[in-house]
């Protein structure tokens, strides 16, 4: 019976070749759909105001504030123009008093602000901006709010007298773009794939319909496509994955994000599972109370029994007995939990490489093209991609076959780091309102 779920929980979360095509096929209609008019796709494609990427050749000192759960970091890149790059970079992190996380937003800015001003204060002998010229800082605000965070910000900092200029608003996905570009110029597109999962890219201004602004000195605008969103009737869904939307805090919301994010494999582990518990009588005749805390298994403990090489699985055993207070399992119950990970897992890489191809696709760089070597680069970051690494293999594997082993040698993953730190300091750069100026 429990060999039964497994058989039919495979096949439903099936990803042939065939069907990923067609979820590149829907993710780059979406993507045109989205670029057309405001809501007129799942896909927000949203215009970030980020129209100039760094170039490598930034020179100077910036200033980047990460704000993201209950901590916050301030940073501080100092950059040495072209051969030199990131010359120094320091950074501090601050724990937000928990009556500031649900109190009014004034007195949070205000906290936030002066300890960015004690930061600032730390700035080492000789390393202060030009004179008379303003520090430039780049903001990574991860929180969904209506309000105004770069006035509220600007006004707390002029309060305590800390002149400081926010150059850019963005979030990690675009400083992940910002970062991978400073150091490679053919990066395209950034993609997170962590606790949650998101992409961005650079596309032409003229190709955004819905933009009716000035087109940038550039060409160029950065769209933050809010990825995790995107849903197409090719996305392989399960029972399991259904019942999951169903019950989550945002029902038939984040559809792509629910398949492919640490914040949900290891939740449909757990389903699928406690099906195999009620009805196979998987782990005895009893259902394991634990098993019915919803979360309760986290994506890194997947990753370690779909990593466990122990010739017995002992990796496996511990998890299920240290999480799950199930001891005494067999060989065969192990087996059949890693091959759970492993469907689980794969199926979310795979969907992620189709995306990915969505992507390459909408900017016509999918194909080679005869004696073009012109490389596509995509940066990847996230803890999923940076710590899961059969699923990173899994992704990485399954765009080359998408692409054919042709475009495989032109179109490149990479890893960028702390997108939402440097890369938020390095925006502040190429968005610096003395771009041009002499000193
Ligand atoms: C980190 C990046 O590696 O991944 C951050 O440096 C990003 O910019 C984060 O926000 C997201 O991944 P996770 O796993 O923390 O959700």
């Amino acid at each position: 019976r429990a060999m039964a779920i497994l058989k039919e929980f495979e096949e439903k979360c099936g990803t042939p070749i065939g069907k990923l095509r067609q979820v590149a096929d829907a993710m780059n209609v979406e993507m045109h759909a989205g670029l057309a008019s405001e809501g007129g796709s799942k896909l927000n494609m949203l215009i970030s105001f980020v129209d100039n990427l760094p170039t490598g050749d930034e020179e100077g000192l910036y200033y980047a504030l990460d704000l993201g759960g209950t901590n916050f970091r301030v940073l501080r890149v100092h950059l040495g123009g072209k051969d030199k790059g990131v010359i120094g970079q320091e950074f501090a992190e601050v724990s937000i008093p928990p009556h500031l996380m649900t109190g009014s937003s004034e007195a949070l800015f205000d906290f936030i602000a002066s300890a960015l001003a004690k930061f600032v204060a730390s700035e080492p002998e000789g390393f202060h901006p030009p004179h008379g010229r303003q520090r430039e800082l780049g903001f990574t605000f991860s929180f969904p709010v209506g309000a105004d965070v770069v006035g509220e910000l600007t006004k707390s900092m002029e309060k305590i007298g800390l002149d400081m200029r926010v150059a850019a608003l963005v979030n990690d996905t675009i400083g992940t773009l910002a970062g991978g570009r400073f150091y490679n110029q053919d990066v395209i597109a950034a993609v997170i794939l962590g606790t949650g999962t998101n992409a961005a890219y650079v596309e032409r201004a003229h190709a955004i319909p819905k933009w009716h602004g000035l087109i940038p000195k550039s060409g160029d605008m950065v769209i933050n496509m809010e990825w995790g969103n995107f849903r197409s009737s090719h996305l392989s869904l399960t029972e399991y994955d259904l019942a999951l939307d169903a019950e989550s805090l945002n029902p038939g919301e984040q559809a792509f994000e629910k398949l492919i994010s640490g914040m949900y494999l290891g939740e449909i582990l757990r389903r699928v599972l406690l099906k195999m518990a009620k009805e196979a009588d998987f782990f005895g005749d009893t259902v394991p109370p634990k098993l019915k805390v919803p979360f309760i298994l986290r994506t890194p403990d997947m990753s370690a029994m779909h990593h466990d090489t122990t010739p017995d699985l002992k990796v496996v055993g511990n998890k299920l007995k240290d999480i799950l207070e199930i001891s005494n399992t067999s060989l065969k119950m192990r087996k059949i939990v890693v091959e759970l990970c492993d469907n689980i897992a794969t199926r979310g890489a795979r969907l992620a490489a189709a995306g990915i191809l969505g992507i390459l696709k909408k900017l016509g760089r999918d194909t080679a093209k005869v004696g073009e070597k012109q490389k596509s680069v995509i940066a990847l970051d996230g803890g999923l991609f940076e710590h899961y690494t059969k699923f990173r293999e899994c992704l990485e594997s399954t765009l080359k076959e998408l692409l054919g082993e042709e475009a495989a040698e032109t179109i490149v993953i990479e890893h960028a780091n702390d997108g939402s730190g440097i890369g938020a300091a390095l925006l502040a750069a190429s968005h610096s309102q003395y771009l041009g100026v002499e000193e």
